[in-house]
């Protein structure tokens, strides 16, 4: 019905409506949508990771893969799972400094096209940005009540600094520490580990 409506694609969220964001994504269901229509088919749910990307390819015969969570404060997932198509090799994670670099960019990207809204909107993002960095805690804080943009890019590169001076500017990933989970979503590793 879609298709024949003149649709060009279509995503499948793999979920019902009912689970919301619980539960595991159902990705049985690409496959059988696959022998119904001949429109391109979208995989969506549950991709946290560039080895998540590969394995939703792998299992389904998905004609692309649509990445929602995953990609909330932490855009460095599309280019990591590009490398590692690429390469077979799962790329580094991104830095503090790569990640204040390109928070402070999409922020004020936010600000331009939407104004305070945007900034406010923004909001969403910072956890992932700073997501397993020593004491974030503190400057999340404060920048979920800043509107100001200057505010905003002077309290993380103060961060930075702060990280910087006190020698503490690596990360603890909960996907190594747990690999097997193979995801670095915390909320999404803590609802893993109630489930085991
Ligand atoms: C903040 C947020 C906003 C969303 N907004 C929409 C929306 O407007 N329309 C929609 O169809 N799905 C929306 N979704 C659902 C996502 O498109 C996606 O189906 C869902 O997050 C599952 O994919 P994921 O496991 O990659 O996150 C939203 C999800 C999140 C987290």
């Amino acid at each position: 019905m879609i298709e024949q409506a003149g649709a060009a694609a279509i995503a499948i969220h793999c979920r019902t409506r009912d689970m919301g964001m619980t539960g595991k994504a159902d990705w049985s269901y690409i496959s059988k949508i696959k022998e119904l229509i001949d429109i391109p088919v979208i995989l969506n749910g549950d991709i946290m990771t560039p080895q998540d990307a590969k394995r939703a390819f792998d299992e389904t015969n998905c004609d692309a893969i649509m990445i929602g969570r995953g990609c909330i404060g932490y855009p460095f997932i599309f280019k990591r799972t590009q490398e590692y198509f690429n390469t077979g090799i799962v790329p580094n994670e991104p830095g503090l400094k790569e990640r204040i670099e390109v928070c402070v960019e999409h922020v004020k990207m936010a600000e331009k096209y939407k104004g305070s809204h945007g900034v406010v909107e923004f909001r969403k993002h910072y956890s992932g940005y700073l997501k397993g960095f020593f004491e974030a805690t503190n400057v999340r804080q404060k920048l979920m009540k800043a509107i100001e943009f200057s505010e905003i890019e002077g309290l993380l590169w103060d961060y930075y600094s702060y990280l910087e001076s006190i020698d503490r500017l690596e990360t603890v990933q909960k996907s190594n520490i747990i690999p097997e989970l193979n995801c670095n979503n915390e909320k999404y590793v803590k609802k893993q580990l109630i489930e085991m």
